[in-house]
């Protein structure tokens, strides 16, 4: 059974810390030999959240129990400022104690077949289970303007539905190429969370979340942790339309 929650933030800052206290009470809630999986979005919206849990979150969080992988990765190396996984290290890594050995780069920059099969691989055996599936304790996701989550567009949606972990995509406006999860990850995830900010995303969550016409079309829409908690978290900018026309759900 699917729990759906959302929360609406003043600031980027309070949403950034109630995601943070999130991490933390899920981690501190695991037995002592357990680790937390968590696998992080890309984009420009995660950077700023990052980072404010760098700043006030540094020594609250065991960094050593956290195992990070990732939902998306651009097909570029390491270093090119496209890099999801460059964009983490810049805003949070290289900020905190966490092992290097605990962070499972998708390496992007490789045959994104060849790629995508090696990272689904990884995922399989180092992730617990549950009904024949991986299953992270966390999966964060960002929103697209186009409805888009991951690297899931509308223009692919289908590949949301795949039998694989990870499949490759391609983005439909630059065309560069990307390794996306699948929902048969994301949806099998104890918890999903959505980070949305800016009012360029308002339109677009007020679709999905009032269901508003063609928002089955959108992938964002197909996320449905089966057994899990799906929780929105927008700042005021994205969420006004909510606020507007559904009173409020003040975070
Ligand atoms: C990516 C992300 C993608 C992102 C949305 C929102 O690799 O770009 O995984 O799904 O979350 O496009 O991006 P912004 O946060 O930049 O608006």
């Amino acid at each position: 059974m699917m729990k759906e929650t959302i929360h609406i933030f003043s600031s980027v800052e309070k949403l950034a810390d109630f995601f943070a206290g999130r991490i933390s009470e899920s981690i501190s809630g695991t037995a002592g030999d357990q680790f937390f999986y968590i696998a992080l979005s890309g984009g420009s919206t995660p950077r700023a959240i990052y980072k404010t849990i760098a700043e006030n979150y540094k020594d609250e969080i065991d960094w050593s129990k956290v195992m990070i992988f990732w939902g998306d990765e651009r097909c570029v190396t390491p270093t090119s400022d496209e890099s999801n996984y460059k964009m983490a290290y810049d805003s949070l890594f290289k900020n905190i104690n966490i092992p290097e050995s605990n962070i499972y780069r998708i390496e992007a920059e490789k045959d994104p077949a060849l790629e995508a099969e090696r990272y689904a691989e990884m995922v399989d055996l180092l992730l617990p289970h549950k009904i024949n599936n991986p299953q992270f304790d966390m999966v964060v996701l960002g929103l697209g303007e186009d409805g888009h989550t991951a690297s899931i567009f509308p223009d692919n949606i289908h590949l949301f539905n795949s039998e694989k972990l990870f499949e490759i995509s391609q983005h439909p406006a630059t065309k560069q190429k990307r390794i996306t999860a699948t929902g048969r990850l994301i949806n099998n995830s104890k918890e999903v969370c959505f980070l949305v900010t800016g009012a360029s995303k308002a339109e677009r969550v007020s679709q999905i979340l009032q269901k508003k016409a063609g928002w089955q079309d959108l992938p964002a829409s197909l996320v449905k942790p089966t057994d899990g908690e799906l929780i929105w978290m927008l700042d005021d900018l994205a969420g006004q339309m909510l606020i507007k026309e559904a009173g409020n759900f003040r975070g």
